[in-house]
């Protein structure tokens, strides 16, 4: 048993961040209680979505709000995604990144195909937002953050902000 509603946010440089999460094995109350924490936190940061390692926990699982409230917000456990459509550009920015924003490609519609905390699996297709925060999250499952979808400039004008988070959230 695992408390997991003593979770808080992580940032970047935590390992957890960069690690490649590993699958929800059994749907139970202690993962309806992560989902849980992490709908609060998302909401208390005022962010649309989060996901588990930001959370620091090393699980597949997201939730995302595109209004940032906890009641629209939806569990997303062991999701795959299908990016689909035109790639577009938009500004995006990160709960584990405070403070910084940057242009990220992102597809217009992408279908993802998780399950529920009833363990029942669905589809869903998102376009505009709704797809660029399934793309977003799926990312953290990855290890992925926006910092790494950059383009150069943008990543060399981000090297001063990342060298103040790691002082401030390193080790
Ligand atoms: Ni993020």
């Amino acid at each position: 048993m695992t408390d997991y509603s003593k979770c808080t946010i992580t940032r970047y440089p935590t390992p957890v961040l960069t690690e490649k999460a590993q699958p929800v094995t059994e749907i139970n109350d202690d993962i309806r209680a992560l989902a849980e924490r992490m709908k609060d936190i998302m909401v208390e940061q005022k962010g649309i979505g989060l996901a588990g390692p930001q959370a620091g926990v090393n699980l597949r699982i997201f939730v995302v709000s595109i209004d940032g409230t906890k009641e629209n917000a939806r569990v997303y456990i062991n999701p795959s995604i299908k990016p689909e459509g035109p790639v577009v550009v938009n500004e995006e920015g990160c709960l584990s990144l405070p403070g910084l924003w940057g242009k990220i490609k992102r597809y217009s519609q992408c279908t993802v195909t998780a399950t529920d905390l009833n363990g029942k699996e669905f589809t869903e297709v998102g376009e505009g937002l709704l797809a660029r925060a399934f793309q977003h999250e799926y990312d953290h499952l990855e290890g992925r953050m926006i910092k790494d979808r950059f383009s150069a400039a943008a990543k060399l004008r981000a090297r001063r902000k990342l060298k103040e988070m790691k002082e401030e959230y390193g080790e």
